[in-house]
């Protein structure tokens, strides 16, 4: 296993920590502290606010999702956490680590595969680790490892083009998951895939994720997925995006289907329901009124 420590971004500053820098499993491992990101105007418009006291703390180890209307911030909030945007305001910290930029310690899954097309398989899963200089004798035998663990043994040589969507998702996975990084962050990875397809990731996920338990950042529009892999469940105000309500899902890991006809579940689902609604009707009812007007 790497060491994390190594991967670290050692010259960003600390953040003090505070009372709320404590998950329900421990210490806090993502810490999103009073959080404003406004995007600039565009031709002498007014500037967008995605993100207002937008305040999280979540545990090493914790696999958390985040549900909300479109366009609340959602992908904003990942963004800030991989380091591809800046805040406005207020500071996201990783393991008491201001970000200060992108770092291999944090690993992307987006909704569509960013797969090279001319790279094969084992060239797209090891293009990281080569770049790095890294021996082949280091990684060659993890991405071999990995590619069956997410079913894709004897695939290593073909091309995404030869790939289902579902295969090059597979892909995208081994490849974030080979330098075992501290927190994977997943923008709505299952949502261009087809139902049975989402099901069996989703299972996959929970293996991948017992072999060294990073901590996983999850966007989903699917409040059954978020409760199927999540420790805990965050729904999210319309723009700007603020945290509605944040629940626990106390069953333990690893899960199976059978989870979903738990009276936890169900009753979950039924809370979780009723908070993105709320939060989906009042943008609408914003909306609306603006039109009107
Ligand atoms: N790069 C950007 N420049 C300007 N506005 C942006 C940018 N990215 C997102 N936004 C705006 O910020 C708001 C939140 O967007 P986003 O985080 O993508 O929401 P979500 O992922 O929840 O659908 C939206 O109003 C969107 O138009
Ligand atoms: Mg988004």
């Amino acid at each position: 296993m790497l060491s994390y420590l190594s991967l670290h971004d050692v010259n960003a500053p600390t953040i003090a920590p505070t009372g709320l820098a404590h998950g329900v499993h421990g210490p806090s491992d993502v810490r999103f502290q009073d959080i404003k990101k406004v995007y600039g105007s565009v031709r002498g418009g007014a500037g967008t606010v995605a993100l207002e006291s937008f305040d999280l703390s979540i545990a090493s180890g914790e696999i958390f999702s985040i549900v909300g209307p479109t366009g609340c911030g959602k992908s904003t909030a990942l963004n800030l956490l991989a380091g591809f945007e800046a805040t406005t305001e207020g500071v996201v910290a990783v393991g008491g680590q201001a970000i200060v930029g992108p770092s291999i310690d944090r690993a992307v899954v987006f909704q569509h595969p960013s797969l090279f097309p001319w790279l094969s398989v084992m060239d797209n899963v090891t293009l990281g680790q080569k770049c790095r200089g890294e021996p082949a004798s280091r990684y060659e035998e993890r991405a071999r490892h990995l590619l069956h663990e997410v079913g894709l043994r004897g695939f290593e040589k073909h091309y995404p083009y030869q790939l289902s969507g579902g295969m090059q998702q597979r892909v995208q996975i081994a490849r974030a998951l080979i330098g075992e990084p501290r927190v994977l962050l997943m923008d709505e990875p299952f949502g261009a895939l087809d139902s049975q397809t989402r099901l069996m990731m989703q299972e996959l996920l929970l293996r991948l994720w017992q072999g060294f338990k990073p901590t996983i950042f999850f966007i989903t529009h699917d409040v059954g997925e978020a409760i199927f892999i999540s420790d805990r469940v965050v729904v999210m105000t319309g723009r700007p995006g603020r945290v509605k309500l944040s629940v626990e899902v106390k069953a333990p890991k690893p899960r199976d289907y059978s989870f979903i006809s738990s009276p936890e579940f169900i009753d979950l689902q039924g809370t979780l329901l009723q908070a993105v609604h709320e939060a989906a009707a009042s943008v609408y009812e914003a909306q609306a009124g603006g039109v009107l007007k």
